[in-house]
């Protein structure tokens, strides 16, 4: 059977999926397979999965499920379940997906390719669930495909040792492990050679980074990156408050490329859920951290993360978490309502609540935080903010349309992740420009250029 070489990736969650994809697109590219956006072309699909929530979960085993006729139609096509529901799924997820080839678990990436090989040469079925020590370090460097990439991800870490009750994290991504600073200063400084000017590092509790083999801690690694040349701008998550210290609050405050803004998942604003959550701090301590970090730092944005509906809240634990976001006033949060997963302890806590309410509460905090998010972004209007440029914008606004009709819109983030559009006649992406803020809308920012 003779292959075309393209290959299709879909991938679901988080920014860590993201870098995940992009490593196996480079490895897929070793093997000869081109990385394509049209389906129908592709000889391999793969479906690089997410477990956090049920529907996440659902959202990949009905994506690879639509390839049981066109496998019928054209039986050489591969198709691969990768990441973390394939390592919790294993030999199961042939059950629902009788058509698939290969179950590529969160830490075999690095033997991808000895499996494709299989698959090529007639072996069935392949299923790899296996421990790996460190999956990076044994896969190809950087991503260096897309020309005019400004921004890339860079894992720092693996999995995670803080076993919060409602988490899958560490069942599918295993125990927590650092990567070695040389290995992560090179990889950056590839993408800042490619072009890129903006990283995020990640990893599920990066503040903890290195701490378990006794190498750089996070706020040193930060000072190093620091003095990368062509990186412009750093950004990290996640963020764990437990672990916040003070030397990483000093490094945000006096390091140049790193951002002024922390994503710091809060998850309840409940002491009981707190505990139950097994978060490994009170709300108090939470607000302690914010006011410190407040005081370091001036005009830091902040956001987080929030659950409703953990087992057993009831309406004032949930009120509690309402009044954390009044007292705080977080630019921006993201809300979920509780997802059972039956890997994490919390699915066999009683007083689970129902799914109505969840969602009630859901949209009930989700309007709260409209207000702050809509209030903080207009404190923002007359200032001037540094952009880095990302592209054209692809919404236009109706009073950019009547004051400037003859000028493309461009949009661009603030250090503190905010969207700002703006009019321009010749700015490149990648360009770091001044912007004074016009006006503020709840999810962006419009203003006028005022010079590079
Ligand atoms: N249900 C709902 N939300 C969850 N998260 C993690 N596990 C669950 C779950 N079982 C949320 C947390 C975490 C974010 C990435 O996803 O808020 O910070
Ligand atoms: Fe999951 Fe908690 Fe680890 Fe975050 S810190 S990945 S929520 S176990």
């Amino acid at each position: 059977m003779k292959y075309n070489g393209y290959a299709y990736i879909y991938t679901i969650g988080c920014q860590m999926n993201v870098y995940d994809s992009e490593k196996l697109a480079l490895i897929l590219n070793s093997y000869g397979f081109k990385k394509t956006n049209d389906m129908d072309k592709a000889d391999i699909v793969v479906c690089n999965t997410c477990s956090i929530r049920h529907k996440a979960e659902e959202k990949a085993f009905s994506f690879l499920g639509r390839f049981a006729k066109i496998k019928k139609k054209n039986p050489h096509l591969i198709t691969v379940m990768a990441g973390c529901v394939a390592q919790q799924e294993g030999e199961k997820a042939f059950e629902r997906i009788p058509h698939l080839d290969i179950v590529l678990g969160t830490q075999a990436f690095s033997r991808f390719g000895q499996h494709i090989d299989a698959i090529k040469s007639g072996v069935q079925r392949v299923v790899d669930t296996k421990d790996c020590q460190m999956i990076y370090e044994a896969m190809p460097d950087a991503s260096c495909f897309d020309e005019n990439k400004i921004s890339g991800f860079v894992t720092i870490m693996q999995g995670c040792d803080n076993y919060c009750t409602y988490c899958v994290v560490p069942y599918v991504r295993g125990r927590e492990r650092s990567r070695k600073p040389e290995s992560i200063m090179e990889e950056i400084s590839l993408l800042a050679t490619s072009g890129v000017k903006e990283i995020t590092l990640l990893g599920q509790n990066v503040n903890s980074y290195g701490q378990k083999e006794a190498q750089m801690s996070f706020p040193e690694l930060l000072a190093r990156i620091n003095k990368i040349d062509g990186i412009h701008r750093i950004r990290f998550a996640t963020s764990h408050p437990k672990d916040l210290s003070i030397n990483l609050i000093y490094a945000i405050r006096d390091l140049d490329k790193v951002c002024n803004h922390l994503h710091l998942p809060v998850q309840s604003g409940s002491n009981k859920i707190l505990k139950k959550m097994n978060r490994g701090y009170t709300r108090e301590e939470y607000i302690d951290r914010i006011l410190t970090l407040k005081k370091e730092c001036p005009n830091i944005a902040l956001s987080t993360d929030i659950i409703v509906g953990f087992p057993s809240e009831t309406d004032n634990d949930f009120n509690d978490t309402m009044n954390l976001l009044r007292e705080i006033e977080f630019d921006s949060i993201f809300a979920f309502a509780y997802s059972d997963r039956s890997s994490a302890p919390a699915a066999k806590f009683s007083d689970q609540i129902d799914e109505k309410e969840k969602r009630e509460r859901l949209n009930n905090l989700l309007q709260l935080q409209e207000q702050y998010t809509e209030k903080k972004n207009k404190e923002l209007i007359g200032e001037t903010f540094k952009v880095l440029v990302e592209g054209k914008s692809i919404k236009k606004r109706g009073g950019f349309e009547q004051t400037h009709k003859n000028m493309e819109q461009m949009t661009g983030r603030t250090e503190s992740n905010k969207i700002v559009h703006f009019p321009s006649e010749h700015v490149n992406i990648g360009d770091i420009i001044k912007i004074k803020i016009k006006n503020a809308y709840r999810h962006s920012l419009w203003g006028h250029p005022v010079g590079v």
